[in-house]
């Protein structure tokens, strides 16, 4: 550990810079051994904050020199810091230069510059600018770069940095140049620079604006044939951004970069992507139907990233799922706005709702839990975790669904408007949510809302329900709790979106009428838990209805209500929400997987078979008409009808033996086989693939099935 690193950061402690850097000029001489960086930065101090010495972050550099406007000055070093004392008086800006090494064939952190079989990379995010030069490397300083180049012909060809190639040629003893420059300004962490022996896949695209932009995708010679789904991938991003949000490609040139060092999945810089392989490379022969899905949602990912943390970021670091929770949203729309149908869109939901349910839940619960924005850290490449980037994606998720789509739009419409060119906070955000729909109810519980980032711990929502048949009314009562997490033992209740609808056990959805409103309205709606309690009484109701609730999964928290099988059976086959028929089978599934697991009489199956019928005649049923379907997209079929894996029955027992929990679910699928022989042999003919490969969401779907 470095010195001084283990000191805890605050995000109550945060002061703007006592220093801008308005324009940043870099010469690179780039060598493995030693790199030379010469960089001459405009500066001027911040006339808001009192005269202080101008400290710049560095963190294994050679400092060679330190000029101000053209001369020698004073300097010291201080725990990795450059500190100037003697600077102009005023807030005139003035020239600072600073001339450093470094070694980049030595950095095996992959955090600054690096070389990986024999190319140049960079990896600037959080604080990877400081190992490269020394910078106020925090994210609220956004400057415009300009960026030289140089390096040997022959071993770096292609020479690559941020924004547009404005210049290149030859230089002397076998050496070229390329110089770049960023139209936009931006924190050093969207930095980057990458040279060597590269071959792109180029496209030539028009937006919707009429203007033109180069595409590449640049990869090691060879892998060229792999990167067509990655191309492709990328141009739908574009075009999606455009179509859905009004958000067009602001660069002439667009590039990606593919490596197989790397320490993130892909990296955000402007203008200038670069990627672990496995999420640029795919070829039909070897890659799996995950793998082109993965591609097309991290392109994408990153590409969002363009506008969603680019043009607007983050004041400080604490702010981090300001950019990642936004831009998780944004790829996760983009997967379900290119899969289509209302049942292949919720099999994308059902995908992310199990990894949030699998991976956050838990480190929620755990010693690990921490706020989407957290209060402190010591180490921020730490808080790269599921919480900041999927829970706080539902967070975002939620005040869309609580202004709506059309209402969410105009929200992030404002917040560029006010924003752009920034670097601001969540409170930012969802305070142009707010204001872009006013009388929504965000609008009215912002403050409350906002608890959501600030409070760790998942929520937990029970519903009871209550039907008077003589009265046609239906009562459902729903209440809050949030278990203690480390540090905040008591929590305050939370705004929670509940979408849901009303199934009549003949399954017809019921149309929605609230004591004291005048008519009956659509089978949908949300409503919004805020207090720890509230209780809703529909009237009119003239069947024992079934509540579906949190629909599409509304909201990040453990549902409790207490079903019986037949309801279970009745949203099954009838809940016109694709998420609640799929959570609605699985927990019918997984209950006679366990009531059988915990079965005495069924004990002499365990090594052998189980002889016993598991699986009741209308459950087979259900099943049955999930599969023959007209409509349903096969890769919702196919989710319906898996069973929940032995590792997530065993997580619901006190005691677990393996071989008994094989055993069953074996029994279970074995029965479902037969029961439904005819059916999959259907299936099958109506499904199987014909024709070349292709990976878009439908055919894979085909193939799942
Ligand atoms: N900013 C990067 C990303 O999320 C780091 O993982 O895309
Ligand atoms: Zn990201």
């Amino acid at each position: 550990m470095r010195e001084g690193q283990a000191i805890a950061i605050h995000r109550a402690d945060y002061a703007a810079p006592a220093y801008w850097i308005d324009t940043v000029d870099l010469t690179f001489d780039l060598d493995p051994a030693k790199t030379r960086v010469l960089s001459r930065l405009r500066v001027r101090r911040n006339a808001d904050v009192p005269a202080q010495p101008l400290r710049l972050d560095g963190d294994e550099l050679n400092l060679a020199r330190v000029m101000v406007n053209g001369a020698g000055t004073s300097f010291k070093l201080d725990g990795g810091q450059l500190v100037l004392e003697n600077l102009p008086e005023g807030t005139e800006p003035f020239e600072l230069e600073i001339f450093t090494t470094c070694a980049p064939a030595k950095n095996t952190q992959l955090s600054g510059l690096y070389v990986s079989q024999g190319t140049f990379f960079t990896q600037c995010e959080a604080e990877g600018f400081r190992r490269i030069t020394y910078f106020l490397d925090r994210p609220d300083v956004m400057a415009s770069y300009s960026v030289l180049l140089r390096a040997s012909k022959a071993d770096y060809p292609v020479l690559l940095s941020n924004g547009n190639l404005v210049d290149s040629g030859e230089l002397e003893d076998g050496r070229h140049f390329a110089k770049w420059v960023d139209p936009h300004k931006k924190p050093s962490y969207l930095f980057a620079l990458v040279a060597g022996k590269l071959v792109a896949r180029e496209q030539k695209i028009k937006s919707r604006a009429g203007r033109e932009h180069l595409l590449q995708v640049y990869v090691r010679p060879g892998d060229l044939e792999k990167t067509e789904h990655a191309m492709n991938s990328l141009m739908a991003s574009i075009a999606w951004d455009e179509a859905r949000f009004g958000l067009s490609l602001d660069l002439d040139r667009f590039m990606i970069v593919a490596t197989s060092d790397f320490n993130m999945g892909a990296m955000e810089n402007k203008g200038l992507n670069i990627f672990n392989t496995k999420y640029v490379l795919a070829s039909q022969a070897t890659a799996t139907d995950v793998d082109f899905a993965n591609i097309e949602s991290v392109v994408g990912h990153e590409y969002f990233h363009n506008w969603t943390g680019n043009r607007v970021t983050c004041r400080d670091w604490f702010q981090l799922s300001l950019k990642e929770g936004l831009t998780v949203f944004r790829d996760q729309e983009f997967s379900m706005d290119m899969a289509g149908s209302p049942s292949a869109r919720a099999v994308k939901r059902i995908e992310d709702v199990r990894v949030l349910r699998t991976v956050q839940f838990p480190e929620d619960a755990g010693p690990m839990a921490h706020p989407v924005r957290p209060d402190s850290y010591v180490e921020i490449n730490n808080f790269y975790t599921v919480t900041i980037y999927e829970k706080g994606s539902e967070v975002v998720r939620m005040q869309h669904n609580l202004v709506g789509r059309d209402g969410f739009a105009k929200g992030l419409k404002l917040y560029f408007e006010r924003h752009d060119g920034q670097a601001v906070t969540c409170d930012d955000f969802a305070q142009a949510m707010a204001d872009a729909n006013p009388g929504s109810p965000l609008a009215q519980h912002l403050e409350q809302f906002k608890r959501w980032y600030s409070q760790a711990g998942t929520p937990r929502v029970k519903a009871v329900g209550q039907y008077d048949a003589d009265a046609r009314r239906y009562t459902l009562t729903l209440s809050q709790s949030c278990p203690a997490t480390l540090g905040q033992p008591d929590k305050l209740p939370f705004v929670i979106p509940v979408t849901l609808g009303l199934v009549g056990t003949d399954g017809r959805a019921l149309a929605l009428q609230l004591d004291g409103e005048a008519a009956a309205g659509a089978p949908e709606r949300t409503v919004v838990l805020t207090e720890g309690e509230m209780t809703l009484t529909f009237t009119g109701v003239d069947v024992p209805p079934v509540p579906s609730l949190l629909r599409s999964f509304s909201a990040p928290v453990v549902l409790d209500c207490e079903y019986s099988d037949a309801e279970l059976l009745t949203l099954l086959a009838h809940d016109s929400d694709a998420f609640n028929r799929w959570e609605a089978g699985q927990r019918l599934m997984l209950r006679i997987a366990i009531n059988a697991i915990a079965d005495g009489a069924l004990l002499a199956g365990v090594h052998g078979q189980i002889g016993q019928n598991l699986l009741p005649q209308p459950l087979v049923q259900a099943m049955r008409d999930v599969l023959r379907h007209p409509t349903l997209d096969a890769a919702f079929k196919e989710l319906v009808l898996t069973l929940p894996s032995e590792g997530y029955i065993a997580e619901q027992l006190d005691t677990v033996d393996p071989q008994r929990v094989h055993a069953v679910r074996e029994a279970l699928r074995e029965q479902l086989a037969l029961a439904l022989r005819d059916d999959w042999v259907w299936a099958w003919e109506e499904h199987h693939a014909t024709g070349g490969y292709r990976p878009d969401a439908v055919s894979a779907g085909r193939r799942a099935l």
